[in-house]
């Protein structure tokens, strides 16, 4: 690669992983967008699809907080109400413009609930196609159940090579891959054996990457689940536990040459991620940038807004969203607390906590002296 292509890559990830912003994932597949509409009764349509997109790409100055959009290959050839391209949009606020170039996920042997990813094949072509509507960076999703007996070492092996194939192709024409490899939250393993999980599969990844000569890694951003326990685990981790547990493997298994590091939410609960996000951004500095690439933590509350009015609160929807974007930059920060230039509630009842634990020890203390 030349040095001229490593330095267009590594500029796009440094305007990616900007101090205060992060990544916007509206990415969902037709079939998840819908999904998500089912709940309030919104039509499963394209029009839907668009009119909430549109709604979440003009609210007034998501650029404070968003560096770039993953977009999905229906919503880059969208337009607004105006007949403005979302792409252009996006574009003239300074929001970098991804897509999401693998083609969602297939079984992976029969009898395995193990599924690997496809979109191999043609992917040159559709990079070349999505290039020329102004994309600067792609995303390709794996993902990783926690069973009894998965994930499989085949299925591993086969998504890390997948994985680092996709990252060789799209750096070849001058854009920049997100790798997720996504540990999923369903099942009720506990918080080690999600760590455990996850340091296999990074092994492999890395591995891979090392023996692809032709990758550039300050050129990739990895795009990864938190740690933490499976969402029907008896026993859920706190913000600090999930915070000291992703930043050592992290620390651990991640080269410091890798680009970026950016979060999924996963199926946390928007506060949830949030304040996991504010305590992994406090154990900083880390060898790489690191930030958020959420779709549900920031999508929710908004959704629900948008949804419950039957897309017809558009303000109150962009309000919401943008409120959310900005408590994700500040975690992004490790600055939570700062909101709204107030101690946010969590560290208020910490103080309290700790107020009235030094009050008791004070009276204890009293009482041995006499
Ligand atoms: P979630 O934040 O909802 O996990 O989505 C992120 C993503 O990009 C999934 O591929």
């Amino acid at each position: 690669m030349t040095q001229d292509t490593k330095n267009k890559l590594t500029d796009i990830v440094s305007k990616l992983m900007h101090p205060h912003k992060g990544i916007l994932a509206a990415d969902e597949s037709n079939s998840s967008a819908n999904k998500r509409f089912e709940n309030f009764n919104i039509p499963q349509t394209e029009e839907s699809r668009r009119k909430y997109r549109q709604t979440l790409f003009t609210a007034p100055n998501m650029e404070q907080y968003v560096s770039g959009v993953i977009l999905y290959d229906e919503t880059i050839r969208q337009m607004s109400d105006d007949g403005l391209l979302f792409r252009d949009i996006l574009q003239d606020k300074d929001v970098l413009v991804g897509i999401k170039v693998d083609q969602g996920l297939v079984p992976f042997l029969s009898n395995s609930p193990e599924k690997n990813t496809q979109g191999l094949s043609g992917l040159n072509e559709r990079l070349v196609e999505y290039k020329k509507m102004g994309a600067t960076f792609t995303k390709w999703r794996s993902v990783f159940l926690i069973g009894k007996t998965t994930p499989s070492q085949a299925l591993i092996k086969k998504n890390c090579e997948d994985l680092v194939a996709y990252a060789r192709t799209v750096q070849k024409n001058e854009m920049v891959p997100i790798l997720e490899p996504e540990i999923l939250i369903e099942g009720s393993h506990d918080i080690e054996q999600s760590k455990h999980v996850m340091e296999k599969v990074f092994d492999i990844l890395v591995a891979e990457l090392h023996k692809a000569s032709d990758v550039y890694q300050g050129g990739i951003i990895l795009k990864t689940s938190m740690v933490i326990a499976g969402k029907d685990a008896k026993v859920q981790s706190s913000h600090d536990m999930v915070a000291r547990h992703t930043v050592h493997v992290l620390r651990k298994k991640i080269p410091p040459q890798v680009g970026g590091v950016v979060f999924l939410s996963g199926g946390q609960s928007p506060d949830y991620a949030l304040h996991n996000l504010d305590a992994i951004a406090k154990m900083g500095p880390h060898p790489w940038p690191v930030t958020f690439s959420f779709s549900r933590a920031i999508q929710q509350p908004a959704l629900d807004v948008w949804g419950s009015s039957e897309g017809k609160d558009v303000e109150g929807t962009q309000k919401v969203f943008l409120e959310r974007l900005s408590l994700n930059s500040l975690a992004r920060q490790g600055r939570l607390e700062h909101h709204n230039g107030k101690i946010n509630r969590n560290h208020v009842i910490s103080l309290r906590i700790f107020f009235w634990i030094t009050v008791l020890l004070f009276f204890i203390f009293v009482l041995i002296l006499k």
